[in-house]
């Protein structure tokens, strides 16, 4: 095969065959950089299996198709990995020659979750490879020391040259290859610095190759920015067969795997894990974790039961208001979209009379656990009347339901399974929509139709005057 040249935009990673002024794919100007497409390492005639010759097979040499009912149903087969919580989130494991990414802002715990990844396969008798291109092998030694992940069968491999990686791969023949982190490796042929987009993007696509052709089971591990994408916008999602985001905040301990894209099972299910000072732990009922230092009876506090993927955790909402001593009252929201509690804030005074113009407002949810979905609006207004008022809910209850602009209660996707998850917990009443659903269960339900409504049928009111 002849080496030729194309022409990648460095923002959307779109290659083109002539160089131009402009990219035509994402529209920008001057951001079409020469490189050269390099042949992949190894045989021509690469097998044809069930995921895919590989992604250059077609550059490499003729494949015929094959008859779809020929093809072995058991490629495909997820591998467990023995660690719970990361194969409940990947329907049952890692399959042989897919790719995944897993992506997360710096220092969330991504290499500490792969490194025990890595041990865990090493343990059940696999074979791991794990290229740490951030740290030093002695680095990761430490680590794995500390994490109970030294243990025989993982290998380590410090470098950033993709060459170096594909080499030792070819010639180690692991089952199980980590890279960590995409963005720390680069290929010496292309002109562009190691994180760039075309870097990433070459890089990942010659790793999809290999897994692909050898069957290696393959994890990238890629930081995202502040913006929530991955470095190199999305430029990696469609070349993966999976996509996880691991999240938490930094200054708490807990820790969401979730799997955005998945191309061997559904989305949606999560891995909840701890982080310990031995690494990171499952955790089979973050609900009671969540809760476990909640004090009842205290005002402004509200348990609202959320739904991350489709499991649903029970999460408890915070809100203190305090007289302002600023010309502009502080809005400070954590863990709740400030669009979210401006809007709780914005009902709360033109459709139930109450008013928090001169008032400082926090907000927080518990455990650095974020909470986007408009279930949560309900909780958000009462924990601020509660605040407010000086009256803490009624023990027991949990509260659920959408907020409208006209004051009224709209009902929220799988009240059942959020309430079966407060029953469970022992809480015996919930506040929701007039339209939530009949339920089984021995729940009390509180059915209202406007916020002004549960704020009466709760007792919230009298108001204490803290406004003017
Ligand atoms: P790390 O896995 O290096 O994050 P990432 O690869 O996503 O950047 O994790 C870094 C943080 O995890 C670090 O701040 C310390 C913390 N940590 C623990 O709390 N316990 C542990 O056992 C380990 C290894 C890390
Ligand atoms: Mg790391």
């Amino acid at each position: 095969m002849k080496d030729r040249t194309v022409h990648r935009c460095s923002a959307c990673g779109t290659t083109h065959l002539r160089w131009g002024g402009k990219c035509t794919q994402c529209g920008a100007w001057n951001t079409l950089v020469e490189e050269r497409a390099r042949p992949i390492p190894g045989p021509s005639s690469a097998p044809n299996t069930a995921l895919g010759g590989g992604w250059h097979s077609g550059e490499m040499g003729t494949i015929d198709p094959v008859e779809l009912m020929s093809v072995p149903i058991d490629a495909g087969r997820p591998t467990p990995t023995s660690i719970g919580q990361f194969d409940r989130s990947l329907a049952g494991g890692l399959v042989p020659g897919s790719i995944t990414l897993l992506g997360g802002e710096p220092g969330v715990g991504k290499s500490t979750l792969l490194l025990q990844l890595a041990a865990s396969w090493a343990t059940q008798g696999g074979r791991a490879l794990v290229v740490c291109a951030e740290e030093s092998a002695e680095q990761v030694r430490r680590r794995a020391e500390r994490l109970h992940a030294a243990v025989p069968g993982v290998s380590i491999l410090a470098t950033t040259s993709l060459w170096a990686v594909l080499d030792a791969a070819e010639r180690f023949a692991p089952d199980l290859l980590i890279v960590d982190s995409i963005q720390a490796v680069a290929d010496p042929v292309i002109g562009a610095s190691g994180g760039s987009v075309a870097q990433v993007r070459e890089c990942a696509a010659q790793l999809v190759s290999f897994a692909k052709r050898r069957g290696v089971a393959t994890v990238l591990s890629g930081h995202v920015t502040k913006e929530g994408t991955l470095a190199g916008p999305r430029v990696l999602e469609h070349l993966v067969d999976t996509v996880c985001s691991f999240d938490g905040d930094r200054h708490h301990a807990l820790r969401i795997l979730s799997v955005t894209k998945h191309r061997f099972g559904p989305t949606g299910e999560l891995g909840i894990f701890e982080m310990t000072e031995d690494g990171l732990a499952g955790v089979d009922d973050p609900s009671k974790l969540l809760l476990g230092d909640r004090r009842p009876g205290v005002a402004g506090s509200v348990v609202v039961p959320v739904l991350e993927g489709r499991r649903p955790i029970l999460v408890e909402l915070q809100a203190l208001v305090a007289r302002s001593s600023l010309g502009t009252p502080r809005r400070a929201a954590q863990g709740v979209p400030a669009g979210r509690l401006s809007l709780a804030i914005a009902v709360l005074e033109q459709r139930a009379g109450f008013s928090l113009a001169t008032m400082d407002v926090f907000v927080s949810i518990v455990g650095g656990v974020k909470v986007s979905e408009p279930a949560i609006d309900l909780g958000l207004a009462l924990a601020l009347v509660s605040a407010l008022t000086g009256v803490p809910l009624g023990e027991g209850l949990v509260a659920c339901g959408e907020i409208g602009l006209g004051g009224e209660l709209r009902q929220v996707v799988h009240t059942d399974r959020r309430l079966g998850e407060a029953e469970r917990l022992g809480f015996t009443q919930a506040c929701v929509p007039t339209s939530a659903p009949v339920l089984a269960g021995s729940m009390r339900l509180v059915r209202v139709s406007s916020l002004g409504e549960a704020i009466n049928a709760l007792r919230l009111s009298p108001i204490r005057k803290l406004h003017v």
